[in-house]
C-alpha cells in the first residue's frame, strides 16, 4: 500500500482547526456517559472495600444486611464463582485487584471485599455501609522512603542499563551534581468516575463502560470469565478522562458477576473515594540524579536511580529513568530501576508515566549543572544534544528539541533573563524563570479499520478508537477527508464499540496515531477503488486495513515527541506562596492534526503540570494504611485560580515513516513542567526545591533554614 504525505503540506482537513463533533451533545446534555445509560430491571451494586491494611477475612455477616429493603444479593469471596486470572492479556498479567472475591488475604486498604446489590442505588450503598467485614490483622508497611531495605532490582532487560566508567568520569569532571529528588503519590482523578453496566442480550455479554479501550476490556472479561471472546462486547461512547486509569477495573468485573448471576442488568459505579485505592495511580519516587560535566557543560557523566513502589501482589514500576536513556548522552552513563513492595494498591500508569517524575528529576538537576556551570540552561541543553539514541545507539526518527528550546525561548523573551538567583522583587512577590526540556515516546499500535462509501455520497469510518474527551472522532473524520478528498462534514465516525474490532487503545499518546494509520490506509483504498469507477451499491462499498505487517516492518529507531518548557513563578517567601505566572510550550510533536483540541490537550498536560509542581499529593496514615485525603478537597487539584494564562504551540514537525506525519501529543504537555516551575522557583528564591509539591511549609521551612534569610539574597 502506498502512502503519501501530501496532507503535510497541502491545508486540508488535517491541520484545521475543527470543534468536536460530539461538542454540542456534550455541552447540552444529551451525550451520556456510562452511569447514565436508562435499562429496564436495572440493578445497582456497591463495593465494600477492606478497612484493613493487611490480613486475612474472618467473616462477612451478610445475613442482616441481605434482609434490608431492596438488596437483592451479597457476593464475597465466601459465595462468588470461580474466576480465571492466570492469563496473559493485551498488556500483560492482570492486576490481581481484578480477581474479585476470589480469596480471604487482604493486601491493602481498600481492597474490594464484597459487591451489595439492590434495587436502587441507594438501598445497595444503605446496606454495603452496615456490611459488618471481620479481619484477622497482620502488621503491614505503608511508608515509601529512600533507602527502603526492601527495595529490589526487578527482572527484565529495562531495569538497568550501564555504559562507561562512571567513578572515573565523576572525578575528572570541571562540575558534578548529585542530589535527591522526590515526587509524591498522584492520582488519575479523571472528572468521570468509573462505571459499568453488564447485562446478558441474545446469548452475549454486554458491557456498557467507561474505558480506554473497549477491545481491550472486553478480551480481558473474555478471559476473566472463561468466555468466547465473540460473545462479549464492550461500547464506550463517552468518556469523561482516564489519564491511564480506565483499563480493567473491579467495578466491570463485579457487574459482570452480579448481572450472570441476577439475570437481570447491574450497574456499578465506584465513588471518587473508592477510585484512589481501586484504579490505580502514580507511584511516589525517590530520585537520584549525579551529574559530572566538563567546562563546556557536556556531560560526561549521567547517573539516575529511581525509587518506585508497588503493592505485595503485582509489580508495576515507575519507570522514572527511562527519560534518561534517550535524553542525555554521556561517556559514562547508568540508569536503575528500583522498587519496594508495600501494603498499598498497585499503582499503574498515569498521564506519561515515568516521564512525568523522572523529568522532574533530571531537569532539575540540569537546572543545578547550569547554575553551577555558569552556562544558561538552554544553551546547556543544546550543547547535549545527542547525534543517537544514548542506550540503544539508534538513529533518532526525527529530533526537534533544538527548534522548540529557539522558538521557546525566543517567544518567552529568554534573552533579557538575568541568571542570578533572588534579584527581582515585586511588592511582595519574588519572580523567576526557569525552564525544561521535555520527550515522550512516539508509539505506535496495531489498529483495523473500515471505510465505507454511502449511496448518499456520505462515508462512514468504524475505527474502535476512544475518545477520552480528545476529540478522537472529530480527528479521525479529518483524516478520512483528506484520504478521500472530502469534506469532514460528509463522515461520520463510529468508535468506542468492541464489535468494530481490535484497535490499539487511548493510551501511551498512541490512540491518535494509531488509528489514523489505519483510516488513512482504509480510506486511501477506498478512493483509488471509487477512482476507478467503482460503483457503490446500495449497502455500501467497504473497504478495510490492518496495520499490523505495516507496524511490524518498521525500522528500528528512537522515535519521540520533543518539548521546552517555560515557566515564570512568584513566591512569598512570608506566606510561603508559589502563584505560576506565565507556562510557555513549544512542542515538536509530529503532524497536528486539529490545532484546537491540540491545544487543549497540550494545555491540560501543562495545567497538570502546575498541579503536580504545587498541589497534588496523596498522604497516606502509617497507622492505619489507608488514605488521610482520598477526596478532592483533602486532594487538590489545580482549580482554575491556581492556572495563569498557559500558552502551547508547536514548530514543524512531522513523522517521515507515519501516513498522516503523526507522533502523539497525549503526554508531552505534562512533561518537564514541574521541573521548569521549580527551576523557577529556585530564580525567584536562590533555593532549590527538590520534593515535590512545593507547598507553602516547605517553602517557609526552606526560607528559615536559610543562613541570613530576609527578603531578595544575591543583589
Ligand atoms: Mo496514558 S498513562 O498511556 O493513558
Amino acid at each position: 500500500m502506498t502512502t503519501t504525505t501530501d496532507s503535510t503540506t497541502v491545508q486540508g482537513a488535517v491541520g484545521s482547526s475543527r470543534t468536536r463533533v460530539e461538542g454540542r451533545d456534550k455541552v447540552t446534555g444529551a451525550a451520556r456517559y456510562a452511569g447514565e445509560i436508562p435499562f429496564a430491571e436495572l440493578a445497582h451494586g456497591w463495593l465494600v472495600l477492606s478497612t484493613v491494611a493487611r490480613g486475612r477475612i474472618r467473616s462477612v455477616e451478610d445475613a442482616p444486611v441481605r434482609s434490608m429493603p431492596g438488596v437483592l444479593t451479597v457476593l464475597h469471596h465466601g459465595n462468588a464463582p470461580r474466576i480465571d486470572t492466570d492469563y496473559t492479556g493485551m498488556l500483560g498479567r492482570p492486576n490481581p485487584v481484578v480477581g474479585l472475591f476470589q480469596h480471604d488475604r487482604v493486601p491493602f486498604v481498600g481492597w474490594p471485599v464484597a459487591l451489595v446489590v439492590a434495587e436502587t442505588s441507594e438501598q445497595a450503598r444503605e446496606a454495603a455501609e452496615a456490611l459488618v467485614v471481620r479481619y484477622d490483622e497482620e502488621p503491614h508497611d505503608v511508608e515509601f522512603l529512600a533507602g527502603h531495605a526492601g527495595a529490589y532490582t526487578p527482572d527484565g532487560s529495562d531495569a538497568e542499563t550501564e555504559k562507561g566508567d562512571l567513578e572515573a568520569r565523576l572525578r575528572a569532571a570541571a562540575f558534578v551534581v548529585d542530589e535527591e529528588y522526590s515526587t509524591p503519590e498522584e492520582h488519575h482523578n479523571s472528572m468521570e468516575p468509573h462505571a459499568a453496566t453488564a447485562r446478558w442480550e441474545g446469548g452475549r455479554l454486554d458491557v456498557v463502560d467507561s474505558n480506554q479501550g473497549t477491545f481491550w476490556v472486553s478480551s480481558e472479561l473474555a478471559s476473566l470469565f472463561s468466555l468466547d471472546p465473540g460473545s462479549v462486547r464492550v461500547r464506550s461512547e463517552h468518556v469523561g478522562g482516564g489519564f491511564g486509569s480506565k483499563g480493567l477495573a473491579p467495578h466491570q468485573v463485579a457487574a459482570v458477576m452480579a448481572t450472570t448471576l441476577l439475570h437481570r442488568p447491574v450497574r456499578v459505579v465506584l465513588t471518587r473515594r473508592q477510585m484512589f485505592s481501586l484504579v490505580g495511580y502514580r507511584s511516589p519516587t525517590a530520585q537520584r540524579i549525579t551529574l559530572g560535566a566538563g567546562p563546556d557543560g557536556r556531560l560526561s557523566a549521567f547517573d539516575h536511580r529511581a525509587l518506585s513502589l508497588t503493592s505485595t501482589v503485582h509489580e508495576f514500576i515507575e519507570s522514572s529513568a527511562n527519560v534518561g536513556r534517550t535524553m542525555y548522552d554521556a561517556d559514562a552513563h547508568h540508569t536503575r530501576h528500583q522498587v519496594v513492595r508495600l501494603d498499598v494498591p498497585t499503582p499503574t500508569w498515569m498521564r506519561a508515566p515515568g516521564e512525568a517524575p523522572g523529568s522532574f528529576a533530571v531537569e532539575s538537576a540540569l537546572d543545578e549543572l547550569a547554575e553551577r556551570s555558569g552556562i544558561d540552561p538552554v544553551e546547556l541543553r543544546a550543547r547535549n544534544e545527542p547525534a543517537a539514541g544514548p542506550v540503544s545507539g539508534l538513529p533518532f526518527s526525527r529530533r526537534n528539541l533544538r527548534a522548540c528550546l529557539e522558538e521557546g525561548a525566543r517567544r518567552f523573551g529568554w534573552a533579557e533573563r538575568d541568571p542570578r538567583p533572588g534579584l527581582r522583587r515585586e511588592g511582595r512577590w519574588l519572580l523567576g524563570t526557569g525552564m525544561a526540556a521535555a520527550s515522550f515516546p512516539a508509539g505506535v499500535g496495531p489498529s483495523t479499520a473500515a471505510v465505507t462509501a454511502e449511496p448518499d455520497g456520505t462515508y462512514t469510518v468504524r475505527i474502535n478508537a476512544a475518545d477520552i474527551g480528545t476529540g478522537a472522532r472529530t480527528a479521525m473524520a479529518s483524516v478520512a477527508a483528506d484520504a478521500l478528498r472530502t469534506d469532514p462534514e460528509r463522515i461520520r465516525v463510529r468508535l468506542g464499540d468492541s464489535d468494530l474490532g481490535p484497535a490499539w487503545i487511548a493510551g501511551g499518546s498512541m490512540g491518535t496515531r494509531s488509528w489514523a494509520w489505519a483510516v488513512r490506509l482504509a480510506a486511501d483504498e477506498l478512493r483509488e477503488l471509487l477512482a476507478l469507477g467503482g460503483s457503490v451499491p446500495p449497502e455500501g462499498l467497504t473497504t478495510r486495513a490492518d496495520t499490523s505487517d505495516a507496524i511490524g516492518a518498521m525500522a528500528q529507531k528512537e522515535r519521540h515527541s520533543y518539548g521546552a518548557q517555560f515557566a515564570e513563578a512568584a513566591v512569598d517567601v512570608t506566606t510561603g506562596e508559589v502563584r505560576v505566572r506565565r507556562l510557555l510550550g513549544i512542542f515538536a510533536a509530529g503532524t497536528v492534526v486539529n490545532p484546537l483540541t491540540a491545544r487543549s490537550q497540550l494545555v491540560g498536560g501543562m495545567t497538570w503540570g502546575i498541579s503536580m509542581a504545587l498541589h497534588e499529593e496523596a498522604v497516606r496514615d502509617r497507622a492505619s494504611g489507608g488514605y488521610v485525603n482520598a477526596d478532592l478537597a483533602g486532594y487538590h487539584v489545580a482549580a482554575h485560580a491556581d492556572v495563569p494564562h498557559v500558552e502551547a504551540d508547536w514548530v514543524d514537525d512531522h513523522d517521515p515513516e507515519d501516513p498522516v506525519g503523526i507522533k502523539g501529543i497525549g503526554e508531552i504537555g505534562i512533561v518537564g513542567v514541574a521541573a521548569a516551575i521549580a527551576n523557577a522557583v529556585w530564580h525567584a528564591t536562590g533555593v532549590r526545591h527538590r520534593r515535590l509539591p512545593i507547598r507553602p511549609d516547605r517553602v517557609l521551612a526552606a526560607e528559615e533554614a536559610r543562613p541570613g534569610a530576609e527578603g531578595a539574597s544575591g543583589a
